[in-house]
């Protein structure tokens, strides 16, 4: 996605610039003022509908369907304090839906699962009085992280705690 839009935002720049180069360097008389104008409010037109339009369209998956159905497989509890994890259960089998339900003894933690490599898989706050709900299948087996994502105190950084993911069966 990275790459596509950087050629996208290099073409829009060198579209402008030949704008640009051609209001500099073109003969006298070349441009008809009424013309131009024509073309300017038909191009403020055209770029205004393209924006609502990419704009909604972005809109389009919103709002999410709720979540608070019936848990599919299996679930681990998970409780937030300063300044660790308590999960119910530490050991999860790959290729089973999971359903995380996270909540907090004190503040606010963002809970975070990270995957062997450190990157991050998903986050959810967690927030006093609310349950948090995330569903989850792990892909491959290994080592997982837990990681508070939301500063919660002197030692929020210390926040960790460690999932394994068994191979399924
Ligand atoms: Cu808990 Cu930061």
């Amino acid at each position: 996605m990275q790459p596509v839009v950087l050629i996208i935002t290099v073409l829009a720049m060198a579209a402008i610039a030949a704008v640009f180069a051609w209001a500099i360097w073109a003969p006298p008389g070349a441009v008809d003022p009424e013309r131009a104008e024509r073309w300017r409010i038909r191009t403020i037109v055209a770029l205004t509908l393209a924006g609502v339009v990419l704009a909604a369209m972005t809109l389009v998956p919103w709002p999410h369907a709720p979540q608070a159905g019936p848990t599919p497989g299996i679930v681990v509890h998970a409780r937030g304090y300063q300044w660790y994890w308590e999960l119910d259960r530490d050991t999860v089998p790959a290729g089973t839906p999971v359903t995380f339900l996270a909540s907090t003894a004190d503040v606010t933690h963002g809970f975070g699962v990270a995957d062997p490599q450190g990157r991050l898989l998903f986050q959810v706050q967690v927030i006093p009085g609310y349950v948090s709900r995330v569903d989850w299948t792990f892909d491959r087996p290994g080592t997982y992280r837990v990681i508070c994502l939301e500063y919660c105190g002197i030692a929020h950084h210390e926040m960790m705690g460690q999932l394994t993911v068994q191979p399924g069966v």
